[in-house]
């Protein structure tokens, strides 16, 4: 599975950690920085990931920002991306099962190392359950194909 990872500077220690852990568990990752403590702006990083989902090119992505809420609303505004952010290894389990979630979002500032990594690990291998649920995701589509505002 191609994996794109990113993060804003809250989160690059994170990144480096999830990175290194992906690419040993045979994971093909593709990292859009940042890569140092220099402030920077999440909505960036976040752009260049979910362009990269729609575009075909990665079939997942990870975005980390200090507590991953910008870059989950962030990730939301593209059509088609459903990203979720998750706190636990129960919400990375459930928005793969229910949501199809294609974007995971983390909180560099909120997570331990080994937390984040065991929630990567859940939100990676558990597959969508399709169902009463496909219905459901059905509808947030048609919700954002139409202009409302
Ligand atoms: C940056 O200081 C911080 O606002 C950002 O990492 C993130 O937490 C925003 O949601």
């Amino acid at each position: 599975m191609k994996i794109g990872i990113a993060c804003d500077h809250g989160g690059v220690g994170l990144k480096r950690a999830l990175s290194r852990f992906l690419k040993d568990r045979g994971f093909e990752v593709t990292s859009f920085g940042t890569n140092s403590a220099a402030s920077v702006d999440y909505p960036d990083y976040a752009e260049k990931l979910c362009r990269a989902i729609l575009n075909g090119r990665l079939e997942r992505g990870i975005l980390i920002c200090g507590t991953g809420i910008g870059m989950t609303m962030t990730a939301n505004k593209f059509k088609r991306i459903r990203a979720a952010l998750c706190t636990d290894e129960y919400m990375a389990r459930m928005s793969r099962e229910h949501n199809d979630a294609n974007v995971l979002c983390l909180g560099g500032r909120v997570l331990g190392e080994e937390l984040a990594k065991s929630i990567v690990d859940v939100w990676l291998k558990t597959p969508f359950a399709g169902g009463r649920h496909s219905r459901r995701l059905k509808k947030m589509a048609k919700i954002e194909d139409s202009n409302l505002t």
